[in-house]
């Protein structure tokens, strides 16, 4: 991304001009290091103590010295800074490339550029914006053969991560210890990271498809208007969202009867449409629980409401009124430094704010669901919780409010200041907000989108990049940084397609076409969701005229084909963590030529993503080499649209299971199961496919079905059959089996049933 990189440069260029790096106090010494499993090692500063150890909410595990000496060549070093601040440095060869660090703007690639984790309502980010949403004090590094080691600083304190020269933690708060991972290649010390921090959970398959969002859409006739119009139209969907005008003046877990008179009844409606529903609940408590607030109805309209309305317009301020005490009862508010509860300006006007790192205010915050989830809900979003605070510089909460912490498995968490615990107040709002949606559901598999994160809230919720741009830059930008949100442990997320800011381009027809080339590209990312802001023209996919229509409706059935495989990668990244969507260079990471490529992307290890970022640009990105096939999901190849969606391409020696179009996940068995088949040089090929009820914890004992197919040629004939099996679910009976074998002259077919070998003479 050329254009982003050079303004990243001037901005990086500022930001030294503006501070430079806190001074060291002292010369740095080398760390004190034990081995915690097999080459990962935990480190610390040779002044660190005991009184300085704090249970580490990275891993929520306590991890146990292994050995006495860390296995592995990188030794950090640390140092008091100014300010009382700790110092990690790891110092780096010449040639190694650095990524991860989390949610961050600009390229992929981040040799050279500074951020500080604080998690941050980032309105608008830029490239260079410091600090946006979530944050992960993790950086893995790729030496120039290839193989890597990955650095994560166990710290919630705000802390600068400084990649100008080498790798450097500057962090306020406790000395922090540093984990070191080294390993052979970047997947490697990723399956490593996640040894610490434990992988996403299996989503529910539903949580995969197309989900349409926009602030807000309301009322009801709204709704319904916009569901018809994806099921009239064909186009692929599952999920409708529910931003904050659902709320009765935007008081969370109420809602407006006048918007929505009944909430139970939609949601049902929707459900029988295979519409999915979630809506959003955000961490601030309306104070005056039955005080104005913006966006209440007018008197006049409370008057002229039917007896019914006003009915459930007096039950849900009771309601919220009944939650509001009942956390006073509990006594569950972040309190000020003069031990007051404090209290914060959001959309409802003054809020409080639940303590989430109390275990016992989560487990209330948990029983809020019960309730709520009983209106038919299927899926929560929490939202502005970095917590987000309007009218303060700060944009959020004193650093000085207090905190209360308590016994959590992993080790007791003493009282403390917000300071400590800012970065991870959002992830604790999500893990709680889980454990809510798992009590009162416990047969599904919930699921939670969060904006504030943390390394490690990939165990609780996926996560999108906020409140982006509807122009080029963060269309192109939002690879990388879905990109080093994977490397940082979230394999689940995604931008606002479309941007969330702004409408486009002023000329339709470029703003038709950013909007056509964003679904093309959207359409593929692991969190796919089109979302955009109030006041915004109207987003929906065939709201730009029937071209980027078109060109929506072919990208999703394409991701619809693709969700077997998707399923798939899900699978493995809910048991390594693996990223969904990879950078180039795992395909060879031995490669320099694809280190900074971050215009096209992998899906898993076989599919290559090649998409259109800029209006007319004649960048071609550096594919990886080896064999890369051309292939199309939907005929999209005869058609106009094609010039605006991504070409894939199929790695030589894979196989990729394909399904047929759907409008909604469940809306049919898996069958015909079509094999996309990609020779190697030799004529072999493996793939596997992972299937279970696609939701619900059955898969955790033995519900599944893992089939491995394998392809081999011999005298100028190609079988595909199945060389592996796990699981105890069975095959679906008589399952047709389309192969279609890919190749540089076209594509040869094979028909036959699962299960059984099906051969394809070559030309
Ligand atoms: C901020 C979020 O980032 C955005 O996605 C949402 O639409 C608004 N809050 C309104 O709830």
């Amino acid at each position: 991304m050329a254009m982003c990189r050079l303004a990243c440069v001037a901005g990086l260029a500022l930001a030294l001009c503006a501070g430079g790096p806190t001074p060291a106090l002292a010369a740095p010494e080398a760390g004190r290091g034990d081995g915690v499993r097999t080459d990962i090692s935990r480190w610390v500063a040779p002044y660190f103590t005991e009184a300085d150890a704090v249970p580490s909410y990275a891993t929520e595990k306590a991890l146990r010295a292994t050995s006495p000496t860390a296995p592995g060549q990188i030794v950090p070093k640390f140092e008091k800074v100014e300010g009382g601040k700790h110092r990690a440095i790891i110092d780096i060869t010449p040639g190694t490339s650095l990524y991860g660090t989390g949610e961050v703007g600009g390229p992929l690639l981040r040799n050279g550029r500074t951020i500080t984790t604080w998690n941050t309502d980032a309105f608008g980010y830029k490239p260079e914006t410091p600090s946006l949403y979530q944050s992960h004090p993790w950086v893995l590094a790729v030496r120039p053969d290839g193989t890597a080691f990955g650095v994560l600083a166990d710290t919630t304190w705000r802390c600068e991560i400084n990649l100008e020269n080498g790798i450097q933690f500057t962090a306020e708060g406790n000395p922090f210890p540093v984990f070191i991972i080294e390993r052979a290649s970047p997947q490697e010390v990723l399956k490593g990271l996640t040894k610490l921090i434990d992988p996403m959970p299996l989503p529910p398959l539903w949580a995969l498809g197309y989900h349409q969002c926009r602030y807000s859409y309301n009322p009801e006739a709204r709704v319904r208007e916009i569901a018809q119009g994806f099921r009239d139209r064909d186009i692929p969907a599952d999920v409708i969202w529910f931003d904050i005008d659902y709320m009765l003046g935007f008081r969370t877990f109420s809602f407006s009867p006048f918007e929505f008179p009944d909430v139970k009844k939609l949601n049902e409606d929707l459900g029988k449409m295979g519409w999915r529903r979630i809506w959003m609940i955000n961490p601030g408590v309306k104070a005056d629980a039955l005080g104005a607030s913006t966006n209440d109805p007018t008197t006049e309209q409370v008057d002229a409401a039917s007896p019914e309305i006003k009915a459930r317009y007096e039950a849900e301020l009771a309601r919220f009124r009944a939650i509001r005490e009942s956390g006073d009862k509990n006594n569950v508010w972040v309190r000020n430094a003069q031990g007051e509860i404090y209290q914060g300006a959001v959309w409802p006007g003054m809020c409080v704010f639940p303590d989430f790192t109390r275990p016992d205010v989560r487990t209330w915050w948990a029983g809020l669901y019960k309730d709520f989830m009983g209106y038919g809900v299927d899926g929560v979003w929490n939202d502005m919780n970095e917590p987000a605070i309007f009218n303060v510089a700060s944009k959020t909460m004193p650093e000085d409010n207090k905190h209360e912490g308590g016994t959590e498995p992993f080790g007791e968490v003493k009282p403390g200041d917000h300071a400590r615990f800012h970065n991870v107040y959002g992830m604790l709002m999500a893990k709680g907000t889980y454990d809510g949606i798992k009590a009162t559901i416990p047969d599904r598999r919930p699921f939670v989108l969060t904006r504030a994160g943390y390394i490690g809230s990939q165990r609780y919720a996926a996560t999108w990049t906020g409140d982006n741009s509807s122009d080029w830059n963060d269309l192109e930008q939002s690879i990388p940084m879905i990109i080093n949100l994977g490397i940082s442990g979230q394999p689940f997320s995604g931008p606002d397609i479309g941007g969330f800011i702004g409408n486009g381009p002023r000329d339709p027809a470029e703003r038709a076409l950013q909007f056509s080339r964003w679904m093309g590209v959207g359409a593929l990312f692991p969190f796919s969701r089109g979302h955009t802001a109030k006041g915004n023209i109207d987003k929906e996919p065939w709201s730009f005229g029937p071209a980027t229509e078109l060109v929506s409706k072919l990208s999703l059935q394409r991701r619809y084909r693709l969700m077997p495989y998707y399923y798939t990668l899900f699978r493995e990244a809910s048991v390594t963590n693996m990223p969904v969507m990879r950078p180039v260079f795992f395909a060879d990471p031995k490669d320099p030529a694809l280190r900074s490529e971050d215009d096209c992307f992998l899906i898993g290890d076989a599919i290559l993503v090649v998409p259109q970022l800029q209006p007319d640009s004649t960048r071609r990105p550096i594919e990886p080499r080896g064999i890369w096939r051309p292939f199309t999901l939907v005929n999209e190849g005869g058609s106009p649209a094609m010039k605006d969606m991504p070409v894939l391409k199929l790695k030589g020696g894979s196989i990729v299971p394909a399904g047929p179009i759907m409008e909604f996940t469940a809306e049919k068995p898996l069958d015909p199961l079509t094999l996309l088949v990609s020779l190697d040089a030799s004529g072999g090929a493996r793939g596997e496919l992972y299937e279970d009820a696609g939701d619900g914890f059955g898969y955790t004992k033995g519900e599944f079905l893992v089939t491995r197919y394998g392809a081999t040629t011999a005298n100028g004939v190609v079988t595909v059959d199945v060389i592996g099996t796990d699981g105890q679910m069975k095959r679906p009976a008589n399952r047709r089996v389309i192969v279609e074998i890919i190749t540089d002259a076209g594509i040869l077919r094979g028909e036959g049933t699962d299960g059984q070998p099906i051969t394809i003479k070559l030309p």
